[in-house]
């Protein structure tokens, strides 16, 4: 029995070396950072929401003074979280290109693709087909769209031509920012995995943030962080999380005044409604929009108006 365990340890170590000897050969000198998904999710790095508080529905009914009577109810609501959205796809694609000689990443390749996803979610029940999930109590409705390209009052992230000039390109605040990060924060970062993992040419720092993205797709869809996040440190994290909100910021937040006004039209519809439903005019009683993350970006940055 003794000869037994000496003879397994003994294979024990001989794999152990063998492994460390492989990892030398195939990463050299770099760092794979290990990390709890639940921990990153938990730490809010990503746009899932932890589990604690995602299924405490923890709601407060509206409340109002006891004098006034609810007579019209305006709603803007949005979608789930969708992700990816098809740029991270675009820049997923190119990221397996520049590690494609990479051996760790070799096996990271996925399948990106938002109408997989929903076909998948489909196929499962959701939204009553034939799956698993057919016994939730999820009900289609049908919704009707005013085309995108002519909706000023929840797609004017889109259509105003001022704000695509201004803000969403050639913006000069947002550019010098956005380079000043790269080429600051995000290099050094770019340089050591150049370095690691012998890319050639050397890691454009742009595609930190992508590699985050990544990270989070494999977690959200997944729960793997033995993908891309191996590659980021939690600081990497971090900064590629401020990366993202610096750009929201910018874009379509406080950090342009042009977006404290892009909310208007939703906001003077609303008034118009209520005043047409108190002097008669109009029976309406509930206006119920559906927008986009962006929507409501805008509505809420309009909101500095108010206060
Ligand atoms: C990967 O290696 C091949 C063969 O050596 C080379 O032709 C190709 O340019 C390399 N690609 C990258 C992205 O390094
Ligand atoms: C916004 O500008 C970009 C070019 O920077 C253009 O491709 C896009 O179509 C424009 N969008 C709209 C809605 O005008
Ligand atoms: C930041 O600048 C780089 C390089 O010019 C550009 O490719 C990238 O699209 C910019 N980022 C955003 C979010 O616009
Ligand atoms: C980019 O960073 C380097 C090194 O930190 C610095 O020397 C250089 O001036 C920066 N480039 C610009 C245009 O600011
Ligand atoms: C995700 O993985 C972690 C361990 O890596 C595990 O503790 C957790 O239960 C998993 N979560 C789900 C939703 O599968
Ligand atoms: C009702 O209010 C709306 C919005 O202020 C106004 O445009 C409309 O003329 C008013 N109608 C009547 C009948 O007073």
């Amino acid at each position: 029995m003794q000869s037994y365990n000496n003879l397994y340890s003994f294979f024990i170590l001989l794999f152990y070396f063998y492994n460390l000897a492989l990892c030398e050969n195939d990463y050299g000198s770099s760092k794979l950072f290990h990390h709890d998904p639940q921990d990153l999710i938990r730490k809010h790095y990503f746009e899932i929401e932890p589990a604690e508080t995602a299924f405490t529905l923890d709601i407060k009914p509206i409340s109002y003074p006891d004098k006034c009577e609810l007579k019209q109810l305006h709603l803007l609501t949005r979608h789930g979280s969708r992700y990816p959205a098809p740029p991270d796809i675009r820049a997923f694609d190119h990221l397996e290109k520049v590690f494609a000689n990479v051996s760790v990443a070799k096996k990271w390749a996925g399948a990106y693709s938002r109408c997989g996803a929903s076909a998948m979610a489909f196929s499962e029940g959701l939204f009553n087909g034939d799956g698993p999930l057919d016994t939730c109590k999820n009900q289609p409705v049908y919704v009707w769209n005013i085309p995108a390209n002519e909706d000023n009052i929840i797609e004017m992230y889109n259509n105003c031509l001022l704000a695509n000039e201004t803000v969403l390109n050639n913006n000069p605040t947002y550019d010098q920012q956005n380079y000043t990060y790269a080429n600051t924060t995000l290099k050094p970062i770019a340089d050591r995995m150049t370095k690691d993992y012998g890319i050639y040419p050397p890691l454009n720092p742009y595609l930190i943030p992508s590699i985050y993205d990544a990270c989070e797709f494999w977690i959200l869809h997944f729960n793997r962080t033995d993908t891309w996040c191996l590659l980021l440190s939690e600081l990497d994290i971090i900064k590629s999380v401020y990366y993202w909100e610096m750009t929201i910021y910018y874009k379509s937040l406080y950090g342009n005044p042009l977006n404290e006004q892009l909310g208007c039209v939703y906001y003077t519809r609303l008034v118009n409604s209520v005043d047409n439903y108190l002097n008669g005019s109009s029976i309406m009683v509930a206006d119920l929009k559906n927008g986009h993350g962006h929507t409501m970006f805008l509505e809420l940055t309009a909101l500095v108006w108010c206060s």
